[in-house]
């Protein structure tokens, strides 16, 4: 099931039908509420779980057997293991993506070579930066299945990256109608300032926004990363890596936007079928009368 190559080649009908067919492999299995894709730590995943939904967790680290790169998403079976997991979210559930942004940064731009105007970088003759372009690939894919199936999904990465102009991300973005906000982590207690865009159809990313922007200005305890005198761009490696891990704060207020809205519309339905429900019972109770009138 060559998925990436069929949805580079534009094969719409091909793509309906294994859409389907994944939901149909999904079938059997037991419904998401919510996936965390690139998890690293665990903290957005562990935060979704605490607020009651049922949080798968996928990341390249998280695959024990090294065999079948089951969470591999650069690889073709890793794809279809991302998609069959996004065909189990219910409609109106999250799938969060934090992919790797080391090789879209302007810190690692010499060796990369991208730019706004280049996204796709060096990757003609450059294995890494072909590699990460595969992972954004399968990124647009994943998204694309999600907005039909009305599942949200949201993107973060840092503010700088070009990883927003890659063609086929580009393309799902506008075609999915997607919102955005940016915020510095730093207000929800990193240690450096980690300035980040959300992207994504999670109808909550405008508010989460507002919210990060009313909370107090927190001044970053650290720079990782800076330009020296003759422009050179220089960054601090073991701790660049490590400030890729979201604040416990950041996750739980993400989680927290997912859950209430999942809440309210459960409200919501469960408020319209008993209205339907009394009004059905009115409806046979007059019909009786009436035969009982007649
Ligand atoms: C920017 S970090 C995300 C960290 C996360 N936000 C956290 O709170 O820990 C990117 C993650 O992507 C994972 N990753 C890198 N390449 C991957 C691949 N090909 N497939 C799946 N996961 C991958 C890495 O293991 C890393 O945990």
């Amino acid at each position: 099931m060559a998925l990436v190559a069929d949805v580079a080649a534009g094969d719409e009908g091909d793509w309906a039908c294994k859409l389907a067919l994944l939901k149909e492999m999904a079938s059997g299995m037991p419904a998401l509420d919510a996936i965390s894709f690139f998890d690293g730590t665990g903290s957005m995943s562990s935060a979704l779980r605490a607020c009651h939904l049922r949080t798968a967790s996928y990341d390249i680290l998280n695959d024990t057997t090294n065999v079948h790169n089951l969470q591999d998403i650069a690889t073709e079976a890793g794809l279809q293991v991302a998609l069959v997991n996004c065909a189990r979210l219910r409609a109106g559930g999250l799938a969060w993506m934090a992919p790797p942004c080391s090789n879209w940064v302007w810190v690692s731009a010499s060796k990369h070579r991208r730019s706004i105007a280049q996204p796709l970088g060096d990757d003609w003759c450059n294995s890494k930066t072909f590699h990460h372009n595969q992972i954004i690939r399968a990124v647009s894919i994943v998204a694309r299945a999600c907005s039909s199936w009305r599942v949200h999904w949201v993107i973060e990465n840092p503010l700088s990256s070009c990883m927003f102009q890659f063609p086929e991300l580009k393309a799902v973005i506008l075609s999915s109608n997607a919102k955005e906000a940016s915020m510095r982590l730093s207000t929800f207690g990193s240690e450096s300032a980690k300035p980040v865009r959300l992207v994504g159809t999670a109808p909550w990313l405008p508010r989460l926004g507002y919210m990060a922007a009313v909370l107090p200005r927190q001044t970053p305890r650290r720079v990782l990363a800076w330009r020296d005198e003759a422009g050179r761009a220089t960054g601090i490696p073991g701790p660049m890596e490590q400030s890729a891990a979201y604040p416990a704060q950041f996750s739980t207020t993400v989680a927290k936007l997912q859950a209430d809205m999942v809440l309210s519309r459960n409200n919501k339905f469960l408020a319209i079928t008993t209205l339907a429900r009394r009004f059905l019972h009115c409806q046979h109770w007059a019909v009786q009368a009436l035969l009982e009138f007649l």
